[in-house]
């Protein structure tokens, strides 16, 4: 049997006590963050088994221990619901033209962006991709990331697309935290099919699918709905296909425009709605009463420029909010989940509390592993950052550009 127990903690925050667990913080809740002072955990093949105050409860001694001596706290592990950590090559160059006054937009129409990515991606074989991919996401773990979602969408191809989920699902076996794959085929129309849209909507339909179900290599569709990209009634059809095999929604909707993208989202019951600069009161009306989850990417309008999400305005309608970092080599090349949360409490206003639980019980609930993961609860999978010594939790999102993350416990284990 394997165990660890932890003794002395500073204080033990993301606690979810009682019997029935939280699927989600919406509205005013996203403000507590309930942690106890002064705590103990004890975790048993994988698992939390038990935890308390280190004055009031007794914990079950074992020989595995670390003592915290008052000085570390402990959250969970962070949960990135929105990345595409598979890509080839960076794009410092599009970098660049942004700051001499070109747009992501234009850059996209002049045939850079995603299409510059698709291009060098085809160019590199399965192994490159894969051992890039392993070092980025053991680079991300060391900065607090204990579950992270994972997109397709530079393929563009048949092969390509599938050689990337493949490396996805490489991931899947070999790295110790839960990961999930989203096909994204719909990002951009690839060169060849830039006259004959329909024809790409159809090799997607026909082709990409079936073999993407066949071998079970996704988990979500996701769609790219965008003005220049796909148009709303695309992105109904792509997500009725995907239905047709079991594969649920979460899409990239309105981050330059008022696209439409988050009602379509929404009446498809999308698992999560991503970017969302462009939100206005229909697009809050229709996340109103549904589950699809809100879930903003200030990275990617930081690296870009652009405005961003309206997060008081989210949460002040009741609504929850999740964050995820977008890392990808365009818009946000970086999948640091400290420095996502010091943005969004300095430009999103996001409180610290509030920023912590959008990127735990929030981003659990967007990849459908609330059950798992998100708050230190008996039988969640322990999966857990040992901060340095930090005098608050306030201080991770205040200390910007430096790593809170001591040890990551995987699994019950120190990563
Ligand atoms: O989420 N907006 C669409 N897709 C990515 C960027 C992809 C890229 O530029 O390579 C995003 O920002
Ligand atoms: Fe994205």
């Amino acid at each position: 049997m394997q165990h660890l127990l932890l003794i002395n903690i500073k204080e033990l925050a993301g606690v979810e006590t009682g019997e029935s667990r939280i699927k989600r913080l919406a509205g005013s809740d996203m403000k507590n963050l309930p942690s106890i002072r002064n705590a103990w955990l004890y975790m048993e093949n994988g698992r939390i088994h038990s935890f308390g105050s280190m004055d009031e409860e007794h914990y079950i001694q074992c020989n595995d221990i670390i003592d915290l001596k008052g000085k570390k706290t402990v959250l969970p592990a962070f949960v990135d619901s929105h990345t595409h950590l598979v890509f080839a090559g960076s794009r410092e160059g599009e970098f660049v033209d942004r700051i001499n006054g070109l747009s992501y937009e234009e850059i996209a129409r002049r045939g850079g962006g995603i299409l510059n990515s698709a291009a060098k991606l085809n160019t590199t074989s399965e192994d490159e991709l894969y051992h890039a991919a392993h070092e980025r996401l053991h680079r991300v773990m060391a900065q607090g990331t204990g579950a992270i979602e994972i997109k397709s969408g530079y393929g563009l191809s048949v092969e390509g697309e599938l050689k990337m989920l493949r490396v996805i699902r490489r991931l899947k076996e070999n790295a110790p935290i839960p990961i999930k794959a989203s096909f994204l085929g719909a990002h951009a129309y690839p060169v060849d099919y830039k006259q004959n849209k329909e024809g790409y909507l159809n090799l997607i339909i026909n082709n990409m699918l079936p073999q993407i179900a066949d071998e079970g290599l996704a988990d979500y569709i996701d769609v790219f709905c965008e003005e220049g990209f796909f148009s709303v009634d695309d992105t109904s059809r792509l997500l009725d296909a995907g239905a047709k095999y079991g594969l649920k929604p979460k899409i990239h909707a309105n981050q330059l425009h008022y696209s439409g993208g988050v009602q379509v989202g929404v009446k498809h019951n999308a698992v999560s709605v991503d970017h969302l600069e462009c939100v206005g009161d229909a697009e809050i009306a229709s996340l109103q009463g549904s589950n699809t989850m809100p879930t903003l990417l200030p990275g990617a309008a930081f690296f870009l420029g652009i405005q961003y999400q309206p997060a008081r305005k989210i949460i002040d309608a009741g609504l929850p909010v999740c964050l995820a970092t977008d890392y990808n080599p365009g818009s946000c090349p970086s999948g640091n989940m400290p420095l996502l949360l010091t943005i969004a409490c300095t430009q999103l206003k996001m409180t610290p509390e509030e920023a912590i639980n959008a990127v735990t019980i929030n981003g659990a609930a967007a990849l459908e592993l609330e059950q798992e993961a998100g708050t230190i609860a008996v039988g969640k999978r322990a999966n857990l950052i040992v901060t340095k010594e930090i005098p608050s939790i306030q201080y991770i999102p205040y200390d910007y550009g430096n790593n809170p993350v001591d040890k990551l416990i995987i699994n019950g284990v120190v990563a």
